[in-house]
């Protein structure tokens, strides 16, 4: 019998997320038999409430994908329980190893990462901190390196790191792990996926939801450290390794770890070249008037809601190719993608301009509002014309494309791809420390320059993308931001 303890199990992450996700794993069959699945959380209730909680939270989703059926739910109620903790005390959480038992136990911490530290310290002396047993850590570690390192001290007094699964969640998203299967499975990428061909690549992530009711945990990290240096980097890194020799863990995270290692640091004096920070004020999203930023935190902040990067690998697949990152609250479009410019053909015989980026190849890997991976060629325009005309022709290398006609599967939500290697112990997808220090130091690199040089955000209207600067950052390069949808 094998437990997983969801601390924090009645919070926004357990409820939006984590159940959700596993109610979809039960679903389709993928729960390991015997997995007992218990909340832990400070408020005192009883195994029924918190049960009908989970189940208003999951039914709500799986209606939404046509996934609800009795029989799965109950197998899944069947599983859960519920026990009120200070997971801070070892006394307290003593109760909750009986109820765990002799089995490996897999800890989700969803709680605040100010209370890690001690929560780990407390599972060890409880006794939920065995060979057998796993952590499963979400974002952020800390605010900073220092910070990262005084938090993963104490987990790793508690826990080796072949038990410490810390998760992006981007890693389990559907199509990045497609890109790896891109990169490495098909013999006619790799050998164009360096400087000699590719222009520049873009990392967008945008959104439209503000930050609201977060700020307060948002004011303490601003775009930089909640989106930039752990999802963005990690795709970063996708995109940039050398093949790994296999997909270990610690083959793939080798060559993760050596592009952290190659960033070029932001200095002082490149600060205002090569980031912009932005901060939304008021506008419109969706058709709909929304808040600014300070507005909604009801006093005035420095803290960026938007930033944009140009980042540098200094090694030789990448020299001289810009790795161009943004990332915004109140954008107008919630849109994530990595776009992987090609250079143009060196010479064109039909008479275009072959420096124009519209006639060189482009890949665009979409992670949202579709999964989707898409290459643009150049094809000829039917017809007579005297001379041959071309036209871009975007091609879908997806599945449920150029298939049999299949209807795509059920796009999941990326958490059950990582509980499901966390519960079997497939750590991948997940982050390693020193990984998780690379980036730190290169974020905390950035964030020294902007307070050296007294770097602020400058406004940005809500519904728009970002600063003006943004745009700047790419056209001083001589490129734009990707508007091809
Ligand atoms: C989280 C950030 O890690 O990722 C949020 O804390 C952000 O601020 C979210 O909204 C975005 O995730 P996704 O999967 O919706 O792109």
């Amino acid at each position: 019998m094998t437990a997983l303890v969801l601390f924090g199990g009645g919070g926004d992450l357990a409820m939006r997320m984590l159940l959700p996700s596993l109610y979809f794993l039960e679903h389709d069959g993928l729960l390991p038999e015997g997995l007992k699945i218990i909340g832990a959380a400070r408020s005192e209730e009883s195994r029924e409430e918190y049960v009908g909680k989970v189940r208003t939270a999951v039914e709500g989703k799986a209606k939404a994908d046509d996934a609800w059926d009795d029989a799965s739910w109950s197998r899944l109620e069947a599983r859960l329980d519920y026990l009120a903790v200070d997971a801070t005390s070892a006394e307290s959480l003593k109760p909750l190893k009986d109820k765990v038992g002799p089995g490996a136990c897999t800890s989700f911490l969803a709680v605040s990462p100010s209370l890690y530290a001690r929560i780990v310290t407390a599972m060890r002396a409880a006794g939920l901190a065995e060979a057998d047993d796993k952590v499963v850590l979400e974002k952020p570690v800390g605010r900073d390196l220092d910070s990262f390192r005084e938090i993963d001290d104490a987990v790793a007094d508690a826990f080796s790191e072949q038990q410490v699964f810390r998760i992006d969640h981007y890693l389990g998203k559907e199509t990045v792990q497609n890109l790896i299967a891109l990169r490495f499975g098909n013999v006619i990428f790799e050998p164009l996926w360096n400087n000699l061909s590719i222009d520049h690549v873009q990392i967008t992530v945008g959104e439209t939801v503000g930050v609201g009711d977060r700020w307060p945990y948002y004011d303490e990290y601003g775009a930089l450290r909640d989106m930039l240096q752990n999802h963005m980097l990690q795709l970063l890194c996708l995109v940039a390794m050398e093949p790994p020799s296999d997909l270990d863990p610690d083959s793939v995270r080798n060559e993760k770890v050596k592009v952290l290692r190659s960033l070029r640091h932001v200095t002082d004096e490149d600060a205002e070249r090569v980031t912009v920070r932005g901060q939304y004020v008021s506008g419109t999203v969706d058709g709909t008037r929304v808040k600014g930023y300070d507005e909604e935190r009801g006093a005035d902040s420095d803290t960026e809601t938007f930033v944009a990067i140009r980042a540098d690998i200094d090694n030789w697949r990448w020299a001289g190719v810009p790795f161009f990152m943004r990332t915004g609250k109140r954008l107008p479009e919630k849109r994530t993608e990595i776009v992987i410019q090609f250079k143009p053909v060196p010479h064109s015989i039909f008479g275009q301009d072959a420096r124009d980026d519209e006639a060189a190849n482009r890949m665009i890997i979409e992670l949202q509002p579709e999964e989707d991976i898409s290459l643009t060629v150049m094809n000829k325009k039917p017809g007579l014309d005297q001379r041959m005309q071309l036209q871009p022709i975007k091609m879908s290398l997806s599945w449920g494309v150029g298939g049999k006609g299949d209807a795509p599967p059920r796009r999941r939500i990326a958490y059950e791809r990582l509980l499901l290697d966390a519960l079997n112990g497939d750590s991948t997808l997940f982050v390693r420390r020193d990984e998780a220090e690379k980036a730190w130091e290169w974020v905390d690199g950035v964030s020294q320059a902007w307070a050296d040089g007294n770097v602020k955000p400058q406004p940005y209207r809500a519904g728009t993308w970002g600063p003006d600067a943004s745009d700047m950052l790419m056209a001083r390069t001589g490129r734009d931001w990707n508007t091809q949808e």
